[in-house]
């Protein structure tokens, strides 16, 4: 690796975040004034985070399901934290008693909710991928310094100190030149069903709020919340969701680039018919010199679709990375902790720690001061690999094994020879449901678009329709 390219690029390049004009400037012992939107889920673990963090205090609630917004609203005021209620995100963002956000909604809300509430001279914490798309990841990076607002990620690895020492200790070179900067999702994703006709949304969900950018079409599936994630409007599957993470941490130990010169992706939703559109098995290979980054997406379980059989593993990894140097390896999952092994696979070195992201966040709200590794650019380049990847297979066509292995450079060879295995483990006989192959893209790093054969495609799936009213506020 470049040091020089690790020095200037890398976690240690600090960014100044001078206040907007429109932010409240807070005293020295003031709190931060927090409201949480959207918390089916996520959002719940972001509410207790806000409650044991210093500096911060929860003061509103913001969910288009009066259902969700209502329960938790009256579970937190019987422990004593009353807090105002919003429907609506617009008008939550527009009051006077709030200083910050922490946005937990469905992906294709995050970019529009927090440059709304950017806009609006408040603080923002959101969920990843920061964006449904790569256009709008572009314009939420750029808000940071046009709203002159503190804007972080919610890739919380990225204040798990374990990976950060782990990271530079590979820097030194401490096991020789790094090679292959792989990502493992290999989770769990059975069937979300087959609805009949599509059906309604609950009647405690304004859909018009909660579709936002997007038209407000029928619903098609049968769990409202949450197997949005498998759906094209809303969600990016799971290169898009899980995924994000660990790509994140694929491009963090490569010293933080912009996108990639090329990309490819194969996949399928294979092994069940249902009402998800997204792939639930894929591989994506990121074109980075001199370490390029292979991502590898299982959604099926080890053998015969039986979430019993449990997942696979590479390297003792099924939801995490597999850094590989000249002399060995590191690895680690979704969780604090990562490990050095040698060419043996003997564990040589360990790393442990974690800050909290949340308090990461609101100390570098108080402080003016965020690192760049936190920041709305670095959110949205790790979401942007997915959106690429995905750009990438939506815009192929299927194809047989043998012409899927030989598209692939080198490393990723071997990697399709394990997913040949795996599909056959799960009774997925490719030559009846076969696999897609993505187009092979060439990418303009700096514009953000892709450029030759098939770049035409492509680039109109680099950005998604906003229905009036939900525009960016660019
Ligand atoms: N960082 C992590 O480890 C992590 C873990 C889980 C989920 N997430 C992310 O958190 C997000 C939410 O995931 P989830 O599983 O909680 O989803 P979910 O569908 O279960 O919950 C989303 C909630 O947002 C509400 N909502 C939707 N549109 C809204 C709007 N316009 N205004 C206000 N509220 C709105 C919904 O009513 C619902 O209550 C996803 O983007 C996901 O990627 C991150």
């Amino acid at each position: 690796m470049n040091r020089r390219h690790f020095l200037t690029a890398s976690a240690f390049a600090g960014t100044w975040c001078l206040l907007s004009p429109r932010a409240r400037a807070l005293g020295a012992n003031e709190d931060l004034r927090v409201a949480v939107i959207g918390f089916n889920s996520r959002g719940k673990a972001h509410i207790d985070s806000l409650l044991k963090a210093k500096g911060a205090r929860l003061v509103a609630l913001c969910d288009a399901d009066s259902a969700v917004l209502d329960k938790t609203a009256d579970e937190l005021a019987k422990k004593g934290t009353v807090v105002a209620k919003y429907g609506d995100y617009r008008k939550l963002c527009e009051s006077k008693e709030v200083d910050a956000v922490v946005i937990a909604t469905p992906n294709h809300t995050h970019t529009l909710i927090a440059m709304t509430a950017a806009a609006n001279g408040k603080h923002v914490y959101v969920e990843k991928p920061v964006s449904h798309n790569v256009w709008e990841g572009r314009q939420l990076a750029e808000a940071q310094a046009k709203y002159k607002v503190n804007i972080h990620h919610g890739f919380q690895r990225r204040s798990e100190t374990c990976w950060e020492d782990a990271l530079e200790w590979l820097k030194e070179g401490q096991i020789g030149r790094m090679t292959l900067a792989r990502g493992f999702c290999y989770k769990p994703r059975p069937s979300i069903g087959k609805i009949g006709a599509p059906a309604k949304p609950p009647a405690t969900v304004d859909y018009d709020l909660w579709s936002g950018p997007r038209e407000l079409l029928p619903v098609k599936r049968t769990k409202f919340h949450y197997d949005w994630h498998w759906q094209f409007p809303y969600g990016n599957g799971d290169l898009g969701n899980q995924g994000p993470h660990q790509l994140d941490v694929c491009r963090w130990a490569i010293g933080d680039p912009a996108l990639p010169k090329a990309v490819l992706s194969v996949g399928g939703r294979v092994g069940y018919e249902d009402d998800g559109d997204w792939a639930n098995t894929q591989l994506v290979w990121l074109d980075y010199d001199p370490v390029p980054v292979l991502f590898e997406v299982r959604g099926l379980p080890k053998k015969g679709v039986d979430y019993k059989s449990g997942s696979d593993a590479f390297k003792g990894e099924s939801i995490g990375n597999v850094i590989e140097c000249e002399g060995g390896w590191l690895a680690g999952g979704h969780s604090a902790g990562c490990e050095v092994f040698d060419k043996d696979g003997k564990v040589v070195k360990e790393f442990k720690g974690t800050k909290s992201h949340m308090q990461e966040w609101i100390d570098a709200v108080h402080s003016g001061k965020q690192r760049s590794i936190h920041s709305a650019e670095s959110g949205h380049l790790s979401a942007a690999l997915a959106h690429i990847g995905n750009i990438s297979w939506r815009t192929g066509a299927d194809a047989p094994m043998d012409k899927i292995r030989s598209a692939f450079a080198d490393p990723a060879k071997e990697a399709i020879d394990r997913l040949a295995k795996h599909l056959e483990a799960n009774g997925v006989d490719p030559a009846k449901t076969p696999l897609k192959l993505g187009a092979a893209l060439a990418v303009d790093a700096k514009a953000e678009r892709f450029t030759g054969p098939g770049a035409e495609a492509a680039n109109a799936l680099l950005k998604g329709d906003y229905r009036k009213g939900f525009e960016l506020p660019l």
